[in-house]
């Protein structure tokens, strides 16, 4: 039987979320392999305590502290599993750095996840919230990923349709702490062409005078952009776009588009359009503007900025506000993107 590693108890979590919100945990248990995990799973005291699962801690709000286990995912690894004339399978544990992890497959010569390039976090969050960035969605490259069910320990293969993945959603999101994720392996093409669909990615690169791109380059351009306009959650705390880019009926954008000509919008496969919550924010006058110790940043509107000392509730008066007012003027909900813990 693999051994437990010790939990530490009482432990601070602020380092642990790139909002840096202040929250303590009663245990945190750091995992290193899927055996630890299955062996934690069996043991009997594990059963009873809540927990809380934690990646990157990029996309969490803390508001408050947790009575439970957290238990931090450190399981590493990355390679390539298989190949054949048309892709790359590389694998990946669930605790490597997503974006470590993007420049090593670009280092190795394996195309595919450039425009995902410096998204915060791991490679075994990029599935939960299927992870998505300048016409790329995580999923277009996904091949399937090893997970334990925490209640009994079992592990299981998950294909992508197992993991119904949506816009930033999958079967994980909808199922908070059933499942651990501990790698995942992804499809990279041999027969690469880049993704620039997205307008302001290829206005990038023709500044730059390129016009085919190598996957090194848009990788470039994609963190060239990122860093322009999201603040680096080193300097400033943050967990990247706030709220998700709400999706509404054809009257209610008709409605909107008459009476804001210049707004943008993004038609959906099922007849539905995506509009862009960053405007709407802006729209409503609250980028650049503070409430307490929370902003809305200056240089993109859908992300919230810790400027010093904020706890989980400033966060969520900021967010209430923002909502009420984007809701008054456009009449659309606009929900978070971040899990409240
Ligand atoms: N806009 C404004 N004001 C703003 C921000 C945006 O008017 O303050 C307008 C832009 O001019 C543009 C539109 O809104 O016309 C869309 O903005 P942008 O291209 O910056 O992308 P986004 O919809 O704000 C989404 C993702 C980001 C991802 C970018 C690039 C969501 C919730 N966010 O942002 O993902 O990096 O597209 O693909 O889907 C994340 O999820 O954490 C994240 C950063």
């Amino acid at each position: 039987m693999t051994a437990l590693p010790l939990p530490v108890a009482d432990a601070d979590l602020t380092p642990l979320n790139t909002f840096g919100l202040p929250a303590r945990a009663r245990r945190l248990l750091v995992l290193t392999s899927a055996d630890q995990l299955r062996a934690l799973a069996a043991s009997p005291e594990w059963a009873l305590a809540p927990r809380l699962v934690l990646g990157g801690g990029s996309n969490l709000i803390f508001t408050g502290d947790f009575a439970g286990t957290v238990l931090k995912v450190e399981v590493g690894g990355r390679r390539l599993m298989a190949e054949d004339e048309d892709v790359w399978i590389v694998e990946a544990g669930a605790g490597e750095n997503w974006h470590d992890f993007v420049r090593w497959t670009l280092a190795q010569g394996w195309p595919g996840l450039e425009n995902l390039s410096l998204i915060p976090g791991t490679v075994g969050a990029a599935p939960i919230q299927n992870i998505g960035a300048y016409g790329l969605e995580m999923a277009e490259r996904f091949e399937s990923l090893d997970a334990v069910e925490l209640a009994t320990g079992a592990a299981r293969v998950f294909t992508a349709a197992d993991c119904a993945f949506g816009y930033r959603d999958s079967v994980f999101k909808r199922n908070p702490g059933r499942w651990l994720v501990t790698a995942v392996r992804f499809r990279l093409p041999r027969r690469w062409a880049p993704v620039m669909r997205y307008a302001e990615l290829a206005r990038e690169l023709e500044a730059q005078g390129i016009s085919s791109p190598t996957p090194l380059q848009l990788s470039d351009a994609v963190i060239a952009i990122r860093r322009r306009k999201l603040p680096d959650p080193a300097l400033i705390g943050n967990a990247g776009s706030f709220f998700k880019n709400p999706v509404v009926d054809v009257a209610t954008h008709a409605r909107l588009a008459a009476a804001h000509p210049g707004m943008p919008s993004y038609p959906q496969a099922d007849g539905s359009v995506k509009l862009a919550a960053g405007w709407l924010i802006e729209q409503a006058g609250w980028k650049g503007r503070d409430l307490g110790p929370v902003g809305c940043f200056e240089r993109q509107a859908l992300v919230l900025v810790n400027r010093g000392g904020a706890s989980g509730a400033d966060v969520r008066r900021i967010a209430a506000a923002i909502q009420a007012e984007v809701l008054a003027r456009f009449g659309v909900g606009i929900e978070p993107e971040p899990v409240f813990v």
